[in-house]
C-alpha cells in the first residue's frame, strides 16, 4: 500500500470537536481509524484522536476513487481527511457521542501510516488480559478510559501545582542519585562506576532533603516527585510512584491540614467534584476504638464495644476475656445472608491469637436474647444489618502492647473484608462519595516483638508530643507523635509530621530506638550536622498522587492511572525490565553476579 505524506495538511479541529453549528464548514481531521463500516456504496470511517470520534463518509457515487481508497483502510491506520461537515438526518443521529449530530463528507484522504492487526482493539469494550495490555501498553493507552485517566492525572497534578504555587510554595527538585532514606522499605541501588563497590540509593522519599531546604530558609517547599521503594507490591503500591511532597517552616499541624485540604479541594474541583472542608479529625486512639484501623473507611458504621450487654457469666460461657472489649461489627444491607453464606465468611477472620470471632448475633439470639436486644440498641443495628461479634479469648498471653487494641483491630480488619466482599450489594458503601479524615496523634514507637525493641512508627525525624517528652525513656509505648495521616474511603492517601528540629531531642529519639550515636552518625550524619546550624521548627506531609487519581477515576489498581506501570512482580512488560546486563558492563562496575 502506498503511503501519503502529511504534506501541508493542517488540522482544523480535533476529532471530538465538531457539532451541528459547524454544518457546512470545510475541515481537516487527523487520527486513527477506530472502525470501518462498509455498506457497499457508502463507507463510514470513524476517525479517532484523544478527544473523541468523528464519522467520515465516503460515497462511491460521488467519488469512486476516494471510495476505493477508503475501502483499503483497517483498524488503527493513521489517516488525514479533508471534508465538509454535514448535519445528520434525524434518524441517523448518534446520541451516544458528542459529535453524533454531524458527519464529514470526505473530499480527500491521506493514508499516513498502516498498522499491524493489533492484539486487541482500543474500541473493543471487552478488556484484554492485563499482561497483554501491559505488553502493548501503547495500544492500551489509546483506549478511552485510559486516555481519560491520564488526562485526569494531568489535571489533578496541574491544579495542585497551581494551588501550592499560589500559596507561596516553591517546587524544588531533589536528587534521585542519593543515599538511603529513612522510610523503612528496601532501597533500589545504583552502582557507582567511579567508586567500585559503592552505591547510590534511589530515594524512597525526599524526606531529608526537604527538611534541609527548611534549614536553608526556603520556608515552603513542594515537589511532585517520583519515589522508589523495593517492597511487596499490592494494588495500591508500585515500586516507583509519585508523591505530592511538601514541607513548611514554623507550622502547627493545623497549617499543614489547611494546605492539604486546599490543594485536594482544587484537585477534586479539576475533576468536577466539590469537597467540603475541613475534613473530620480523630486521634489514632479514636480511630482504633471506632474503626479498628488507622485508615478508617467512614462510609460504613462504626464498631461498638458491647461488652456491657453481657453478664460476667455469659462472657465466661462464651469463653471470653471479661476485661477486654466485645466488639460489634455492623454491615448494613446484608443481614439476610444465609447460614451457609455466613459460615463461608468465617475464614475472612483468619487465625488470630489476640481475638476470637464469636458469631453473628442471629445465632446468639436464641441463647442470649436479652444481651442481643441490648447490643442491638447499643450499636444502632437495624434488622437488615449483619452484626458480627469479636472478643478476646479468655486465656490470653499478656503482650507488651495494648491488648484491647488487638480486639478492635481484628474486628476492624473483618469489617473491611466484609465490606469489600459485599460492596456491590451494599449500596450505602457502593454509592459512597469521598469521605476524608485526618488521623492524628499516632504512637511514636511500635514494639517489634521479633527484635524485642522499639521502632519508629513514622520515621525517626518525627517529633514527639511536647507533653510526652518526659516519657521517652520511662514509657516509650505511651509517647504520642505529632504525626498525622490523611485518609480517603479507607485508603491512606498521605502521611506527615512535625519534625524534630533540635539536636538534643533527635539524639534522645535515636537512643529510644536503640540506635547508638555511631550508628546514627553513620546513617544520617550529614543531616544531624545540618540540624545544628539553626534549624527552624518545621513539618510537612506527602500524599500519593497515584492513589488520589486512582480513587478519583474509580479504578481498582494504580496500574490504571500510571502510564507505564510495573506488574505485581515489579516487571515492566513493555520494555522488558529488569534485564541482565553485559559482562563488560558488570566488569566496569566491579560487580560479580553470585
Ligand atoms: P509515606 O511513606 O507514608 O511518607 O508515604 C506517603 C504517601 O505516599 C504513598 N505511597 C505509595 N504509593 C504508591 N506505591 C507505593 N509503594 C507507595 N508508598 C507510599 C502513599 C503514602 O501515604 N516522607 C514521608 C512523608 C512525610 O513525613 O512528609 C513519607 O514518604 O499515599
Amino acid at each position: 500500500m502506498t503511503l501519503d505524506f502529511l504534506g501541508d495538511l493542517r488540522r482544523t479541529h480535533m476529532c471530538g470537536d465538531l457539532r451541528a453549528e459547524n454544518d457546512g464548514q470545510e475541515v481537516v481531521l487527523l487520527g486513527w481509524v477506530n472502525r470501518r463500516r462498509d455498506l457497499g456504496n457508502v463507507i463510514f470511517i470513524d476517525v479517532r484522536d484523544r478527544t473523541g470520534l468523528t464519522q467520515l463518509v465516503f460515497d462511491k457515487s460521488e467519488n469512486p476513487a476516494l471510495h476505493e481508497k477508503a475501502s483499503t483502510l483497517r483498524s488503527e491506520f493513521v489517516i488525514g481527511a479533508i471534508g465538509k461537515v454535514r448535519r445528520r438526518g434525524e434518524k441517523t443521529i448518534n446520541r451516544n457521542i458528542p459529535t453524533g449530530e454531524i458527519e464529514v463528507v470526505a473530499s480527500e484522504l491521506r493514508l499516513l501510516n498502516e498498522s499491524k492487526q493489533p492484539p486487541f482493539l482500543p474500541s473493543d469494550p471487552a478488556l484484554a488480559n492485563e499482561e497483554v495490555r501491559l505488553k502493548y501498553r501503547y495500544i492500551d493507552l489509546r483506549r478511552e478510559p485510559m486516555q481519560y485517566n491520564i488526562e485526569l492525572r494531568h489535571k489533578v497534578a496541574l491544579a495542585i501545582r497551581q494551588y501550592l504555587s499560589s500559596k507561596g510554595f516553591f517546587e524544588i527538585e531533589t536528587p534521585f542519585m542519593t543515599r538511603s532514606t529513612p522510610e523503612g522499605a528496601r532501597d533500589y541501588l545504583v552502582p557507582s562506576r567511579v567508586y567500585p563497590g559503592e552505591f547510590y540509593a534511589l530515594p524512597q522519599s525526599p524526606q531529608l532533603f526537604k527538611q534541609i531546604l527548611m534549614i536553608s530558609g526556603f520556608d515552603k517547599y513542594f515537589q511532585i516527585v517520583r519515589c522508589f521503594r523495593d517492597e511487596d507490591l499490592r494494588a495500591d503500591r508500585q515500586p516507583e510512584f509519585t508523591q505530592i511532597d511538601l514541607e513548611m517552616s514554623f507550622p502547627q499541624p493545623d497549617r499543614v491540614f489547611e494546605v492539604v485540604e486546599g490543594f485536594l479541594q482544587a484537585a477534586f474541583k479539576a475533576a468536577a467534584h466539590e469537597l467540603k472542608t475541613p475534613f473530620p479529625r480523630m486521634s489514632y486512639d479514636e480511630a482504633i476504638r471506632n474503626y479498628g484501623i488507622d485508615k478508617p473507611d467512614l462510609r460504613l458504621p462504626k464498631l461498638t464495644d458491647v461488652r456491657s450487654a453481657f453478664t460476667a457469666e455469659q462472657l465466661q460461657s462464651l469463653q471470653l476475656n471479661p476485661e477486654l472489649p466485645v466488639v460489634a461489627i455492623r454491615i448494613p444491607v446484608i443481614g439476610d445472608l444465609s447460614r451457609k453464606e455466613r459460615d463461608e465468611n468465617r475464614p475472612l477472620f483468619g487465625e488470630r491469637k489476640e481475638a476470637r470471632l464469636i458469631d453473628d448475633i442471629k445465632r446468639l439470639e436464641k441463647s442470649f436474647p436479652e444481651a442481643v436486644a441490648k447490643l442491638r440498641e447499643m450499636s444502632g443495628a437495624e434488622a437488615s444489618d449483619l452484626v458480627v461479634l469479636v472478643g478476646a479469648p479468655a486465656q490470653m498471653e499478656k503482650s507488651a502492647t495494648r491488648p484491647d487494641y488487638g480486639v478492635f483491630m481484628a474486628a476492624g480488619a473483618l469489617r473491611v473484608e466484609l465490606a469489600r466482599k459485599y460492596a456491590q450489594r451494599h449500596m450505602a458503601f457502593h454509592k459512597g462519595g469521598f469521605h476524608f479524615a485526618w488521623v492524628t496523634d499516632f504512637p511514636m514507637f511500635e514494639w517489634d516483638e521479633n527484635e524485642k525493641r522499639w521502632n519508629a512508627a513514622h520515621h525517626p525525624f518525627t517529633s514527639p508530643h511536647e507533653r510526652d517528652m518526659d516519657k521517652l525513656e520511662s514509657d516509650p509505648g505511651a509517647v504520642r507523635a505529632l504525626a498525622y495521616d490523611v485518609v480517603l474511603n479507607g485508603t491512606e492517601l498521605g502521611s506527615g509530621s512535625i519534625r524534630i528540629h533540635r539536636q538534643d531531642i533527635q539524639s534522645k529519639i535515636f537512643r529510644a530506638l536503640g540506635m547508638s550515636d555511631e550508628e546514627a552518625r553513620s546513617r544520617f550524619g550529614f543531616f544531624l550536622e545540618a540540624l545544628e546550624y539553626g534549624t527552624p521548627p518545621h513539618g510537612g506531609i506527602a500524599l500519593g498522587l497515584d492513589r488520589i487519581v486512582m480513587i478519583l477515576a474509580g479504578a481498582e489498581s494504580l496500574r490504571e492511572v500510571i502510564p507505564f506501570p510495573k506488574t505485581a512482580k515489579a516487571v515492566d512488560l513493555m520494555v522488558d525490565a529488569p534485564t541482565p546486563v553485559s559482562e563488560a558492563q558488570l566488569r566496569e562496575l566491579g560487580i560479580k553476579i553470585r
